[in-house]
């Protein structure tokens, strides 16, 4: 999936970073607290000992579930859950509801929405595993068929051409670790129930909130919509107080205070809310800090937008 902020390419040098400055990663109990795709996630839990990752969407905790502790070769379920008919896909977001939304084709959301019924009333005979493995790859095919730029703020007026391709289920690969936890809460309100040994936080930079930027995927992941409204068919999403300048600072500093760890590493790049200078001046006074830094592309969200790179940085900090 094209995720905003994903560190798949990344992984190399924070994986090297936290080895270099808190050791090897052998013993080491690792929290990804905002993991979205699970990049971080995968890449260090073939190394360490117990793994905790987290996300506060819904459809991501269920694909971090998938990829990091789910299961493999499930395709021929797919043939059992395939189906087309009327429902809340068909209704808000493509052509043939009311507000003629063009998120999908009539024939792909029509897919999506029969194949959601199906994989729902297979739910009470199949294992837990199973169904979020299956509504994951119902995820995965969607957005390869979407009518966006690249996220779901809003769709392109004209169907372009993945958009007019028909929806194929895949099977989404799988870590199969065993000694992981995934949790799909708010990353204060975890940090009250857990502890370990490095904190990883990889927190949105900018206002662009998460929920609203998939929120079609989410109202997939959930089975329904609520209400939605206007030209984009947004429900009600969840609004992270990273996102919002007024409550950045407070955020970061309350997380560290909250953090029962040892070690925390923070991902941000030059482009956020907060400058280098800022998150020095907050972490500081918590421990010893470093910050070490490294160059990656730029998502493009539109065909328009400048190419570019950005400076990512780590700030690392060992709690006193
Ligand atoms: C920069 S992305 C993480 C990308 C991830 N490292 C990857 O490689 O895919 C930030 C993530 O933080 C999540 N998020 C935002 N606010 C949150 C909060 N308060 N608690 C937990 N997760 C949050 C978003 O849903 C998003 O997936």
């Amino acid at each position: 999936m094209n995720y905003i902020g994903s560190k798949q390419s990344l992984t190399p040098f924070i994986i090297q970073s936290l080895q270099n400055s808190f050791g090897s990663l052998k013993k080491m109990r690792f929290c990804d607290l905002f993991a979205g795709t699970g990049a971080v996630s995968c890449a260090v839990g073939f190394t360490c000992k117990e793994l905790v990752a987290n996300d506060v969407e819904y459809f991501s905790a269920l694909w971090l579930h998938q990829r990091l502790c789910g299961i493999e070769n499930y395709k021929d379920w797919f043939e059992k859950i395939d189906g087309s008919k009327f429902g809340f896909v068909s209704e808000h977001f493509s052509t043939l509801g009311a507000m003629k939304r063009c998120y999908f084709s009539a024939q792909n959301a029509l897919k999506i929405d029969g194949i959601r019924s199906n994989i729902e009333k297979l739910k009470p005979k199949i294992s837990p595993k199973l169904y979020k493995a299956l509504l994951v790859s119902l995820i995965d095919g969607a957005d390869r068929v979407a009518n966006v730029a690249s996220v779901y703020g809003s769709y392109l007026k004209n169907f372009k051409f993945t958009a007019t391709q028909k929806l194929r289920l895949k099977e989404c690969p799988s870590c199969q670790f065993t000694h992981t936890k995934v949790f799909n809460k708010e990353g204060l309100k975890l940090l009250k129930e857990i502890e370990g040994d490095i904190l990883y936080l990889d927190p949105p930079y900018n206002h662009r909130q998460y929920g609203l930027n998939y929120h079609v995927l989410n109202a997939i992941a959930r089975g329904y919509v609520n209400a939605p409204k206007g030209k984009s068919g947004l429900d009600g999403y969840y609004r992270s107080r990273w996102c919002q300048r007024q409550h950045v600072k407070k955020e970061l500093v309350d997380t560290v205070k909250m953090a029962n760890f040892r070690y925390v590493a923070l991902s941000y790049n030059s482009e956020g809310l907060l400058s280098p200078k800022d998150i020095q001046k907050l972490l500081e006074p918590f421990g010893h800090y470093d910050r070490l830094q490294t160059t990656h592309p730029r998502l493009r969200t539109q065909k328009k937008s400048p190419k570019k790179e950005v400076l990512e940085y780590l700030h690392l900090l060992e709690l006193t």
